[in-house]
């Protein structure tokens, strides 16, 4: 396709914060999606600071752990630990020298220390609602579109969350947006009988580990046989192995966020996903393809 014709079809993607390494491959990708339609399409996305913003107006925007690390339930003496925790391992997540391999061992680490810190505390179940409303956690512009169309066309959509389930859940709840077309794996907190925390449910998801949740959840994705078209959200290169369980990938396109240390990441964010969207907080490419694909 010519590329006045291509800027026609999609001018989202004229936007600055758009970056493609191959635009010819990522053009037949959406060109199969499209002939595909709804029936074989499943959307693999991210939590945090993929579908929530990462800043508003300069000013950061908290993860699902930085809810709770930031309400009124956690003492003085508690949120300055977790802040400590915070300071010294999202370096490290983020950090272009250290490879996944490397990192990985201090992320279980991190949230080791900081689940156990989460105890300790015995939050109370029935005061998360609220603590989520209090909170200035933001889900990125456009996600009304973006999950009423999911939900309008029933394409089957998986959040797969290294942060803590019932924050987001309640996150998608109080936005409106958790239909039943929805489909959440993430760290859910295990309450006592009087819905006091006295831990985590289940295997823990961490920032790299994504590949073996994905592959616990591979009854999930049997049963979606038929969509074997892909479009993956993330924000993270962990993130690119949320899709392992899926036996029968036909399409996949991939649409990597990039926040944070832009000019260290992209060469490297340009090789691994399919579109790189680097500072853009909004869900606008992302609802454009689905315009046309839906
Ligand atoms: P995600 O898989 O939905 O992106 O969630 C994981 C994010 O949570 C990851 O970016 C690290 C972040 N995180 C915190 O902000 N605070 C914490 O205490 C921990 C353990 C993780
Ligand atoms: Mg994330």
């Amino acid at each position: 396709m010519e590329e006045r014709e291509r800027e026609r079809e999609m001018p989202q993607f004229e936007k600055n914060t758009v970056h493609i390494r191959d635009p010819e491959r990522v053009e037949q990708i959406i060109c199969s999606l499209i002939k595909g339609g709804a029936s074989k399409l499943q959307i693999i996305t991210d939590f945090d600071m993929t579908l929530t913003r990462f800043a508003v107006n300069g000013k950061r925007c908290p993860t699902c752990h930085n809810v709770i690390d930031n309400c009124k339930l956690v003492t003085e003496e508690c949120r300055k630990k977790l802040l400590k925790l915070k300071e010294t391992y999202y370096p490290i997540e983020i950090d272009p020298h250290l490879t996944m391999e490397e990192k990985y061992p201090f992320m279980v680490e991190w949230y080791f220390n900081s689940h156990t810190l989460l105890v300790e505390q015995r939050l109370q179940q029935d005061k998360l609602p609220e603590v989520v409303r209090e909170s200035d956690v933001c889900l990125r512009e456009g996600y009304e579109q973006f999950f009423d169309r999911l939900q309008q066309h029933t394409v089957p959509v998986f959040i797969f969350s290294a942060g803590l389930g019932d924050v987001l859940e309640e996150v998608i709840r109080q936005a409106g947006v958790y239909h039943p077309n929805i489909k959440v794996v993430s760290n859910f907190m295990d309450f006592d009988e009087k819905g006091i925390l006295k831990g985590f449910k289940g295997e823990l998801i961490h920032i790299y580990n994504k590949h073996d949740g994905a592959l616990r959840n591979t009854e999930y994705f049997k049963q979606l046989k038929d969509n074997g078209n892909i479009i993956l959200l993330g924000d993270s290169l962990g993130d690119l192995n949320m899709a392992d369980g899926v036996p029968n990938v036909e399409t996949i396109l991939k649409i990597g966020y990039l926040n944070d240390k832009v000019e260290e990441w992209l060469e490297k964010y340009m090789d691994s996903y399919d579109i790189v969207l680097v500072r853009d907080e909004t869900l606008e490419v992302p609802n454009s393809i689905l315009q046309k694909i839906l």
